[in-house]
């Protein structure tokens, strides 16, 4: 048995798809989950990541155990005791969702911090453990999915820096392998997609898969600052405006590593805008 945190996430709700396309035995966790989020068949329970007593009952038994990070409530988590939990369970394995940050931001509290914490939590558990740092994802540009569909338009700060965000499924194709094949433990996977793409040309793969032009509006950094300060935390705020405006030089990098465990290489932007255009129509 394989349990998922995050279930319902970008990452979780694909993961939990290719486990049990795989054929594996998946208990599908979050707060809300219901019967709508898992595929016929698989097993979801309901547990709060921040009351780790909630996921006693599917730890008990399980073999392996996907770790949603949470960051923006990682003052609440306490991975520590997930982690005790599990082992006690008899789970031999657990795949952590970190992030890049970890190495890239070391000392910003929201990226780097709290991540690395978690991060040396998994690595002193007593479990084979697997730490996947993704960079920015693709997803993230559900944030424009209503002015997309409301007025075609996007504003979003720095349109000509560029970042090899990563397809969510991608993550979760990782994940999968290091949940259930040999040869993962003890690795730390730097995830990201195949090539640097600027705001500007995500904006345009958004239209090119809608068929109609999507306008792009270059903010400021303030007017940036201010709109994201409404749905984050601002020490989040104040890490994300530098990777998207003066990212280091391994945040740009294009990484090996989704390539090197799943045999192919990583999913471009344009290929999810494609299978995700239902979002902006
Ligand atoms: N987005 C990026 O660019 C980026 C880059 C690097 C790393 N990351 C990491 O990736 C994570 C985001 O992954 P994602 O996009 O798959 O997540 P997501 O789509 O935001 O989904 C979050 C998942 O966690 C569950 N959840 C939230 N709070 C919870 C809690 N207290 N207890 C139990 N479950 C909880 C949610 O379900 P319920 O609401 O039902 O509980 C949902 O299943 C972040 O933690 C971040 O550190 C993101």
């Amino acid at each position: 048995m394989i349990v998922v945190t995050g279930a319902t996430g970008n990452v979780g709700r694909s993961l939990v798809r290719i486990l049990a396309d795989a054929g594996r035995q998946v208990t599908a966790t979050s707060r809300r989950i219901s019967d709508a989020d898992v595929p016929q068949g698989v097993r979801h329970h309901r547990a709060d990541l921040t009351t780790p007593e909630g996921l006693r009952p599917v730890l008990d038994g399980a073999d392996a155990l996907f770790l949603h990070d949470t960051a923006t409530s990682a003052h609440l988590l306490r991975p520590q005791d997930i982690l005790d939990a599990a082992r006690a369970g008899g789970v031999g394995r657990v795949v952590v969702l970190s992030s890049q940050g970890v190495a890239t931001r070391p000392d910003s509290a929201s990226h780097g911090i709290v991540g690395r914490s978690i991060e040396d939590a998994v690595r002193r558990s007593g479990m084979d453990w697997t730490i996947l740092r993704p960079g920015g994802f693709h997803s993230n540009a559900y944030a424009w999915s209503e002015s997309v569909r409301t007025r075609r338009t996007v504003a979003a700060p720095f349109g000509d820096i560029g970042l090899p965000t990563v397809d969510p499924a991608d993550i979760a194709g990782v994940a999968a392998a290091a949940l259930y094949e040999d040869g993962h433990a003890g690795q730390v996977y730097e995830l990201t997609g195949p090539a640097l793409t600027t705001p500007r040309q995500r904006v345009q793969a958004i239209g090119d898969a809608l068929g109609e032009p999507v306008r792009f509006v270059e903010q400021t950094r303030d007017e940036a600052r201010a709109e994201m300060l409404r749905f984050m935390p601002e020490p989040v705020v104040e890490t994300t405006l530098a990777i998207l405006g003066e990212p280091t030089p391994a945040e740009q990098r294009v990484s090996p590593d989704v390539e090197r465990v799943l045999g192919r290489a990583p999913g471009s932007f344009a290929d999810w805008a494609r299978r995700h255009a239902a979002a902006f129509r």
